[in-house]
C-alpha cells in the first residue's frame, strides 16, 4: 500500500477512534508461532523488541504532520505534531506523550510493554551514537525503563563486550543476577532512513536495544 495512504488511515483511524485496523496484525500473526516455541524469557524480550523496533521504524514520526483530534463536545480541533527523533520516538510513545495513538505503531507498542511487565520485571535501555554510525567506545546510552536489582553496567555491558556479535548476528544474550539480558541491533531497515542517516547502507546497525526480565514471582538474587 502506497505509505501515504497509510499514514492517512493511521490518522483518520484515531479520527474516528476505531481500532486501528492497520495496526501490526501482520507483525504478530508472523511471530506467533515463533515466540512459542522459545523460553518464556527469550518470548518476553522477542515481544518487547516488536515494540521498540516498530516504533523506530516507523518514520512518519519524523515528519511534521496535523491531527484531527476530537474534542470532549463532539468537534474538532487541529493539533500540529512535532517531528521526533531517534530514542525520542520512543520515549513519547511509551509515556504517551501527546496524543494516545497518534502514531500507528505507539498504541500496540505500549500495550505490549504493558502485558510483559505485568508477569516481568522490564528494564529497557538504548545505546547510540547520536544516529551516527556506532562506535562502541563513545556510546550513549538512553535508559528508558528502570527497575532495581542490576549492575550499573547491566547494558553497556553487554553492548561492548558482544558488540561485534550484535552488530553482525544482530543479537547477544547472557544471565545477569538472575535477570536474562538480551541485545539487539536496531538497523536501517528502510530508504528512509538513509535520507538522514546519509554516513550508512540499508541495513546497517544504527542503535543497539537491551533489554533485561526477571519473572516477578521468582526470587530475587538477595533471597536466593
Ligand atoms: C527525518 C530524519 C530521520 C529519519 C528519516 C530517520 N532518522 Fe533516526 N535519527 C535522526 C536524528 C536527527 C537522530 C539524532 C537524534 C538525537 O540524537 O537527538 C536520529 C537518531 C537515531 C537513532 C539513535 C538514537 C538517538 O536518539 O540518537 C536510531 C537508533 C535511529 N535514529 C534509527 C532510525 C531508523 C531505524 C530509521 C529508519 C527506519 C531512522 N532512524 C530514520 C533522524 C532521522
Amino acid at each position: 500500500m502506497d505509505r501515504s495512504l497509510v499514514c492517512l488511515l493511521a490518522v483518520t483511524g484515531v479520527v474516528v477512534g476505531g481500532a486501528s485496523l492497520l495496526a501490526p496484525l501482520p507483525v504478530e500473526a508472523q511471530s506467533a508461532p515463533r515466540r512459542a516455541a522459545l523460553p518464556p524469557e527469550q518470548a518476553a524480550v522477542a515481544d518487547l523488541d516488536l515494540s521498540f523496533q516498530s516504533i523506530f521504524s516507523d518514520v512518519s514520526k519524523t515528519k511534521p504532520r496535523k491531527m484531527k483530534v476530537r474534542n470532549p463536545d463532539g468537534t474538532y480541533r487541529e493539533v500540529a505534531l512535532k517531528p521526533e527523533f531517534g530514542v525520542t520516538r520512543v520515549e513519547s510513545a511509551l509515556k504517551g506523550h501527546g496524543l494516545l495513538g497518534a502514531h500507528a505503531s505507539d498504541r500496540p507498542a505500549r500495550e505490549r510493554l504493558a502485558r510483559v511487565r505485568s508477569g516481568w520485571h522490564v528494564m529497557v535501555s538504548c545505546l547510540h551514537n547520536g544516529g551516527k554510525a556506532l562506535n562502541p567506545a563513545a556510546m550513549s546510552k538512553d535508559v528508558l525503563t528502570w527497575e532495581e536489582g542490576l549492575p550499573r553496567d547491566w547494558d553497556t555491558g553487554i553492548a561492548k563486550g558482544s558488540f561485534a556479535e550484535i552488530t553482525r548476528l544482530g543479537r547477544s544474550s547472557r544471565k545477569v543476577n538472575g535477570w536474562y539480558v538480551e541485545a539487539r541491533a536496531v538497523r536501517m531497515s528502510k530508504r528512509d532512513c538513509l535520507s538522514c542517516h546519509t554516513w550508512g547502507k540499508l541495513g546497517d546497525p544504527v542503535g543497539i536495544m537491551v533489554y533485561a526480565v526477571r519473572p516477578k514471582n521468582s526470587p530475587s538474587k538477595a533471597s536466593r
